[in-house]
C-alpha cells in the first residue's frame, strides 16, 4: 500500500469572491519509505499540497487517499486521528509551544493517543536522543537555537512513529551550517527508520540528493522523477500519448520507487538506540494497541497532534 496517493486532486481557495486554483488537477504516490523533494517557483502550491497529503486541508476536487484511507469518507475526528497515526509535519517557522520544555513539546502529540504521562515523556526522551538533544530535554524552545529548535520540532514529528515526515522549507529559517545539519537529520531518519520524507526546498543541492524529485508550476506537477504514477504528468503532456509508453522506469537515480523495500515490517526506531524503551517497547505493538479511538480533538486547547500552532494556510479549515 503507498503511503499516500493523490489521484488527479484540485484545491480552489475563495478569497474575497475571488476563486484562486492553488492545485490544478495533481496526481502523485507517495511511496513507503519514499525520499522526496518538492521543488518550483514561489506560488506554485507547494504548502497547499503538502497541507492536503497531511490531512491537515481536503481537496476541493480529486481523490486523496492516506494510508489506505479515501479523506473524503472521514469525519473532522478521524481526520485528526489518522493525522496522529501517519504524519509527522516540520514546519519552516517550528511551531513550538515557546516557554514549554523540549519534552513536554516532543511529548504533546502522545496526549491524543492516551499514552500514560510517564511513558510519554520516556518516549519523548528517547526521541529526543536520536536528534541529538538528549541533554536538553527540559529547555524550552526560546532558550534554544534555530537548528535545535528544528531539532525538537522534527523529534514531535516523529514521536508518533508516522509513516510519512512532511517538511515544508525546514531548513528556511537556518543558517546555511545549521541548515545542513538538519538536512543530514531528515536523510538518516527517513534512511533507518524508513520513515518517507516529503520536502519543499528551494535548494537546488538538497533536490539533487533526494531519492525523487517532483517540480510544481502553476498548481501543477510538471516533471517526476519516479515514474511510479503514469498520471503524474495528466493534463501537461497529453499532446505526447507515446511519452507515457517510452518512459523509463527510472528516469534518473536508478532507484524507481517501485522498488523501495518496504520499511513497515522493520521497526521504525531502532529500540536499541533510546533510553528507557524496553525492546519493542517504542514500536507499533504499543502505539497501535495504546491508542485512543477518538483523540480529544476540537477542545480547542490543543492544536492538531504535531502540528504544533496551525499553519497560516488551509489549517484544517474543513475540519473545524
Ligand atoms: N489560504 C489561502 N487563501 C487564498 N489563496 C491562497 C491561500 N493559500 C495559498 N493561496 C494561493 O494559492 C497559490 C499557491 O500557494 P502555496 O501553496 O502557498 O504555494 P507555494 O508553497 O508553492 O509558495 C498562491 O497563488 C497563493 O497565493
Ligand atoms: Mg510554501
Amino acid at each position: 500500500m503507498p503511503a499516500i496517493e493523490a489521484v488527479d486532486v484540485s484545491r480552489t481557495y475563495q478569497l474575497d469572491g475571488v476563486s484562486v486554483e492553488a492545485l490544478r488537477g495533481v496526481s502523485l504516490t507517495v511511496q513507503q519509505g519514499d525520499y522526496v523533494a518538492l521543488v518550483g517557483p514561489s506560488g506554485s502550491g507547494k504548502s497547499t499540497l503538502m497541507h492536503l497529503l497531511g490531512g491537515l486541508d481536503r481537496p476541493t476536487g480529486g481523490r486523496l487517499v492516506i494510508g489506505g484511507r479515501d479523506v473524503s469518507a472521514l469525519s473532522p475526528p478521524e481526520m485528526a486521528t489518522l493525522r496522529n497515526e501517519t504524519i509527522g509535519f516540520v514546519f519552516q517557522a517550528f511551531h513550538l509551544l515557546p516557554r514549554t520544555s523540549a519534552v513536554e513539546n516532543v511529548a504533546l502529540p502522545l496526549v491524543y493517543r492516551g499514552v500514560p504521562a510517564r511513558q510519554r515523556r520516556e518516549r519523548a526522551a528517547a526521541v529526543l536522543g536520536r536528534v541529538g538533544l538528549g541533554h536538553r530535554l527540559d529547555h524550552r524552545p526560546n532558550q534554544m537555537s534555530g537548528g535545535e529548535q528544528q531539532r525538537v520540532a522534527i523529534a514531535r514529528a516523529l514521536v508518533t512513529e508516522p509513516t510519512v515526515l512532511l517538511a515544508d522549507e525546514p531548513t528556511g529559517n537556518l543558517d546555511s551550517v545549521t541548515g545542513a545539519a538538519v538536512l543530514e537529520l531528515l536523510e538518516r531518519l527517513n534512511a533507518e527508520s524508513g520513515v518517507a520524507l516529503v520536502m519543499v526546498t528551494h535548494d537546488q543541492e538538497v533536490a539533487a540528493r533526494a531519492r525523487r524529485r517532483i517540480t510544481m508550476r502553476d498548481g501543477v506537477v510538471v516533471a517526476d522523477s519516479a515514474s511510479d504514477s503514469p498520471t503524474t504528468a495528466a493534463g501537461t503532456s497529453d499532446d505526447d500519448p507515446a511519452d507515457a509508453h517510452d518512459r523509463p522506469l527510472a528516469v534518473d537515480q536508478g532507484r524507481p520507487a517501485t522498488l523501495v523495500p518496504a520499511p513497515s515490517a522493520e521497526p521504525r526506531f531502532a529500540s536499541g538506540r533510546g533510553p528507557g524503551h524496553p525492546p519493542g517497547g517504542s514500536g507499533g505493538a504499543a502505539g497501535a494497541t495504546g491508542r485512543l479511538p477518538h483523540p480529544p480533538v476540537g477542545t480547542g486547547t490543543h492544536p492538531p497532534v504535531g502540528t504544533g500552532t496551525h499553519p497560516p494556510v488551509g489549517s484544517g479549515g474543513n475540519d473545524s
